[in-house]
């Protein structure tokens, strides 16, 4: 519902009526205008509350602190009340304070300040009393618990006032998917506040540290925390680390059998192709390790390492293979340059193609000591290069020979004597080749 503008206009001149109405009537009766004034006032059980009540003006008006139960507290300075607790801090014509120690929950309620005027003006103050949070306690919890388990943990922490806010923690996360309980205690004033965490016991967990932390108004902002460690029991689950990937006649392996379990199972069984260890003088078990030295073919087999734990065993197995002493760890430096080297002697033999040869064996040496297929191609282009200056010159020799017959049978004799030679030149580069191949045999 909406005022219209002349409405409000009237009712705010009301106020301003009532306002003039009230100062006119404090400067013509002095205190007797006045109400008191208070505060209400929070403290935590067993702390100490300040109750004060002052008035601006007074003209030697008495005031007096009553409880919630209407008793009398103090009438000015006198104590009016026997209780040890309650004590007067500062009693004027302008003040009258007093304190109330070691509060109780039952202290809780309405005191009222009055001003002893003609009538009696009152003024309340509202005492709360914060019921702290006892130190909370972690239950369900049994020891150990096995993998896959259902766990039930409940936190609970009683005696707060209002009730106190209950978070869990996993390793420093907080876990959100809680059941939170809120009871009032038998004082009917407190709260006993719980907080259930459902969860299923993983291997992950084990030796993970739960927490269960509580809030309240009351702690000063240092939460309460109640801690668990959990322990969970599982299987144990193993693995085989090789040394070597390799590994070859003569070296020696170590075998590391990684087994985690709770408990951890120790030791491990290493067994091989389903017996004891052929040979104990070789093979040596140290720990989780099986040191097998100056490995033989006869070592091949399945290595197997079984761990148990009081929950169960488990087991995993390792192929041993064990290779010839390889050849493959050459320095490979050293054979293409020996090859290249046989091979630019070689057809330098072959005036004509030295040249070529030479920039194809430098541009990469390693095709004509690792590869087949390019040796083949430039051997093939020699012969055909020989071939070809062959033939011109039995062409040459022929025209020469039209014309000094006389000379034709030496210089025949001569050409074919290149021919020969060239082929032999090329069975010389295959022939060094394998020599080179020796070499490197022999190298390793
Ligand atoms: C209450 O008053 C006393 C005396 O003035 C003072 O020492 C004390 O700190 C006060 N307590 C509180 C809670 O204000
Ligand atoms: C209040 O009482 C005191 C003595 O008790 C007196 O000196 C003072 O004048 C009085 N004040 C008023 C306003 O009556
Ligand atoms: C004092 O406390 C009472 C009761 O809780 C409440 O109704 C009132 O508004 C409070 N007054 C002030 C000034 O906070
Ligand atoms: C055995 O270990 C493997 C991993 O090492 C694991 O995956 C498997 O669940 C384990 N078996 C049992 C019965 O615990
Ligand atoms: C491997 O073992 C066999 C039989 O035990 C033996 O005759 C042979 O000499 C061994 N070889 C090496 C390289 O140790
Ligand atoms: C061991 O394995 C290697 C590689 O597979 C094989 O050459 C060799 O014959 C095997 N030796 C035995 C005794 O099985």
């Amino acid at each position: 519902m909406r005022l219209r503008p002349s409405a409000l206009l009237r009712f705010y001149s009301l106020c301003g009526l009532l306002i003039q109405a009230a100062a006119t009537k404090n400067k013509v009766k002095g205190s007797q205008g006045q109400f008191p004034l208070t505060q209400n006032v929070t403290v935590v059980e067993g702390g100490t509350a300040n109750l004060t009540c002052r008035v601006d003006q007074n003209d030697n008006t008495s005031l007096q602190w009553s409880n919630p139960a209407q008793q009398t507290l103090y009438f000015d300075d006198k104590k009016a009340l026997r209780d040890n607790r309650i004590e007067l801090v500062r009693a004027s014509w302008h003040e009258l304070s007093i304190s109330i120690s070691d509060v109780s929950l039952s202290d809780e309620g309405q005191y009222t300040c009055s001003l002893f005027t003609m009538p009696v003006k009152t003024s309340k103050a509202f005492l709360t009393v914060l019921g702290v949070p006892e130190k909370p306690q972690i239950s369900g919890f049994t020891s150990p618990v096995m993998e896959g388990e259902r766990m039930q943990l409940t936190c609970k922490t009683s005696g707060s006032k209002p009730a106190a806010d209950i978070r869990w923690f996993k390793n420093d996360k907080e876990i959100k998917d809680v059941k939170y309980l809120k009871e009032e205690d038998a004082n009917r004033r407190t709260f006993t506040v719980s907080s259930t965490l459902d969860f299923r016991a993983d291997r992950g967990d084990d030796g993970a540290v739960v927490r269960c932390r509580v809030d309240h108004e009351s702690l000063n902002a240092t939460p309460q925390i109640a801690m668990q460690v959990l322990e969970i029991h599982y299987t144990p689950s193993v693995k085989i680390i090789s040394s070597s990937s390799w590994p070859e006649e003569g070296q020696s392996i170590v075998l590391t059998c990684e087994s985690k379990g709770k408990p951890l199972p120790e030791p491990v069984l290493w067994t091989k192709d389903g017996g004891e260890l052929p040979d104990p003088e070789r093979m040596v078990v140290n720990g989780r390790d099986l040191r097998i030295s100056f490995l033989n073919k006869t070592d091949n087999g399945t290595y197997r390492c079984e761990a148990t734990n009081p929950i169960g065993q488990n087991s995993t197995e390792y192929v041993l293979i064990v290779h010839d002493v390889s050849n493959t760890l050459l320095p490979t430096t050293v054979i293409p340059s020996l090859t290249t080297a046989t091979v630019t002697t070689t057809v330098a033999l072959t005036t004509s193609t030295a040249t070529s040869a030479t920039a194809i064996s430098t541009r990469d040496p390693n095709a004509l000591a690792g590869q087949t297929g390019p040796d083949h191609a430039l051997i093939g282009g020699i012969v055909a290069v020989v071939v070809f200056v062959t033939l011109c010159s039995i062409i040459l020799l022929g025209r020469y020979l039209a014309r000094h017959k006389g000379t034709y049978l030496t210089n025949e004799a001569k050409g074919a004597e290149d021919a020969p030679d060239a082929d032999t030149a090329i069975i010389n580069a295959e022939g060094s080749q394998v020599n080179a191949e020796e070499k490197k045999e022999y190298f390793i």
